[in-house]
């Protein structure tokens, strides 16, 4: 099993921003130095859960859960510590590092110079998202790009909003005027702006531009939709350090807080069909980026959303995806519904133009009507029978066996027994099927793919640590050297873990050693070094509750004297118990007893000095 290093999780810590990591899924208020908001992880109307971006830290003084951020998304998620390391990595951009392979300086080296070309290409990004603005909104050669928007009816709002934009016919004309701005010619090549080929040629030009953004709103992308006829509908970015395509959202950074409100999303298939909703004001969709829908995708939005919407086109294509996607999303365990726009309009006279994406419902008819239509939107369960009943001839047995064949694998993808249960009755109603015939069928197709999947499943047994966590002196002033770590430098040279009698005093102290050591002294690090839960929460409580925060160098002080005098004392007293005992008569004895009561006079000394100075 490899290690993550806690360079890495220094890392991670560093460029985690805890206020907003863990405002994506509680509201914050400011309140003092700190945040405070209704706990995530146990039912309360009155905020006991704060989070305090100095230290990077959260906790429930109700439930006691919380931590670090990575021990917050571990509980949120319900995911492992080496899973909420890599999902905050992946969030943040951080490479992870494992121990055993230290990173050379080169590696180090080269792994600032990637994060450093990903910030410069936001930099960058920002700015050209900045510039197609400008041409869209205030030049002539904006102008058919502008009309073209009227014409499909996105207001100046929207597009504001989406920060629409236009990238200029001429080809050539980024790369001049990037070039005037001091950008080195290969950092420009390697942006993705340009053609692969000629890096003087500009990749998008004469486009409608659609800024795609990170869950923070910095640009990382581009869609361009063609205006005239001369290519393909859309080009769009390659993937970049900065841009994967499968972990990316159109819209997410616009539409989090009305997903978060409605515990819904609507996932719809492209720029123009989010755009729509969002202008009908139904603020919670997003779109794949011209790709099948991801679980990873679905993992950033799962913590939002228990419903997920499912809007993609009627026709086969879009029928296939709308499959897929239920399968995911199901096996993810949130519940499905689709939109379906077709069959909303299947009473329209024959001849009538019939709308068939979002874009063409809100244009023709209007915000109210594609609200409605979101609103009878088909559970996913009754939208998959109901298909079926047109695929096969479902008034045969054999029609019906072959519908009920295909309708297994989606019973199976459900996460609960009693939705497994339901979704047996309703395909037995809905095709007229004996339940017991079906459940047979059932098992033993269930029973076959079991056996080809062999199950090894290795459960994690979670150790357990007796400590002592008597809240004992040494491990108060233990505690509250971890809330104020600074001070350690200056303990590491007075204290010895010799000197705890306190097992968790002494973890403690060992924890912040290692942190030292390895330069990484973020609670993601120190938190991640606990051997237990208890020793976690109680550190979690000592830094968020600020017990410590007043008069941390009095404490400290105090606690570490008394340690450092106890364990005199026991010193002393262990001395003078085998000095007692020492009936020397050899050469060597009487050498060990000189040598003991040599120490124990220097201890007697020290003590002595100890009392002088007045604390307490
Ligand atoms: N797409 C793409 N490349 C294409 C066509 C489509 O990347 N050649 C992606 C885009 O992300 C697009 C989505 O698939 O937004 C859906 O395609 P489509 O419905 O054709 O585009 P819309 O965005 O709906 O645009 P419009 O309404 O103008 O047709
Ligand atoms: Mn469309």
């Amino acid at each position: 099993m490899q290690h993550i290093s806690s360079s890495t999780i220094e890392e991670v810590s560093q460029r985690t921003d805890i206020v907003s990591l863990v405002g994506e899924y509680v509201r914050l208020e400011k309140r003092g130095s700190n945040y405070w908001g209704c706990c995530p992880f146990h039912a309360e109307k009155t905020p006991s859960f704060s989070v305090t971006p100095e230290k990077k830290m959260c906790y429930c003084f109700g439930c006691h859960k919380g931590g670090s951020a990575i021990n917050f998304i571990m509980e949120v998620e319900k995911i492992s510590f080496v899973e909420a390391v890599k999902f905050l990595a992946k969030k943040n951009g951080v490479e992870i590092i494992y121990d055993g392979k230290a990173p050379t300086t080169k590696e180090m080296a080269e792994q600032e110079a990637r994060n450093r070309l990903k910030d410069d290409l936001l930099d960058l990004y920002k700015r050209i998202a900045a510039t197609y603005r400008y041409f869209l909104t205030s030049t002539e050669q904006g102008r058919f790009a502008r009309e073209y928007l009227a014409s499909r009816g996105v207001s100046e709002e929207i597009a504001e909003e989406f920060g629409l934009g236009y990238a200029p016919a001429d080809r050539r004309w980024l790369k001049n005027f990037l070039s005037s701005k001091n950008y080195s010619q290969e950092f420009l090549a390697s942006s993705g702006l340009f053609s692969q080929k000629y890096p003087d040629i500009a990749f998008f030009s004469e486009r409608l531009m659609f800024p795609i953004c990170n869950s923070r709103g910095q640009v990382i992308a581009f869609g361009g939709r063609i205006l005239r006829d001369n290519g393909p509908k859309y080009l769009n970015s390659s993937e970049m350090p900065q841009y994967k395509k499968g972990e990316t959202l159109y819209a997410f950074h616009l539409a989090k807080n009305e997903i978060r409100q409605q515990k819904s999303v609507i996932l719809c298939e492209g720029y123009m069909d989010v755009i729509a909703y969002h202008q009908a004001g139904i603020k919670y969709a997003v779109a794949p980026l011209g790709t099948a829908l991801t679980e990873d995708q679905i993992r950033i939005l799962r913590p939002f959303a228990d419903t997920f919407y499912l809007s993609f086109d009627g026709d086969s294509a879009g029928q296939a995806a709308t499959y897929r996607a239920i399968m995911l999303c199901r096996k993810a365990g949130v519940s499905v519904k689709i939109v379906q726009i077709n069959e909303s309009f299947r009473n329209l006279p024959p001849d009538a133009a019939k709308p068939k994406d979002p874009a063409d419902v809100l244009l023709n008819f209007g915000a109210e009507t594609l609200t409605k239509i979101v609103n009878q939107s088909k559970l996913d369960a009754d939208y998959l029978l109901f298909m079926l009943a047109e695929k096969y001839p479902v008034n045969t047995p054999e029609g019906k066996s072959k519908a009920a064949l295909d309708f297994f694998p989606y019973i199976d993808a459900l996460q609960s027994e009693i939705q497994k249960e339901s979704c047996f009755e309703l395909l037995c109603r809905t095709f007229s099927l004996d339940q017991k015939a079906v459940r047979s069928d059932f098992n033993r197709r269930n029973a076959v793919n079991q056996r080809n999947t062999a199950e090894t499943q290795t459960e994690d047994s979670s150790k357990t640590n007796p400590i002592n966590y008597k809240k004992n002196a040494e491990l108060r002033a233990m505690l509250a050297v971890a809330a104020n770590v600074q001070y350690f430098v200056k303990i590491r040279s007075i204290i010895q873990p010799d000197d705890f009698e306190d097992a968790g005093a002494r973890e403690i102290f060992f924890i912040l050693e290692e942190c030292f050591r390895e330069e990484a002294a973020s609670y993601d690090v120190i938190l991640a070094k606990c051997s237990s839960d208890k020793l976690r929460k109680l550190i979690s409580e000592a830094v968020s509750s600020n017990e410590f925060a007043e008069d941390a160098e009095r404490i400290i002080g105090d606690g570490i004297a008394r340690i450092k005098r106890n364990s005199l004392e026991r010193r002393r007293d262990h001395l003078a118990n085998k000095i007692r005992q020492c009936n020397g008569t050899t050469l060597e004895d009487l050498q060990l007893l000189k040598s003991m009561q040599y120490e124990k006079m220097t201890i007697d000394n020290e003590l002595k000095a100890q009392k002088d100075i007045p604390n307490e």
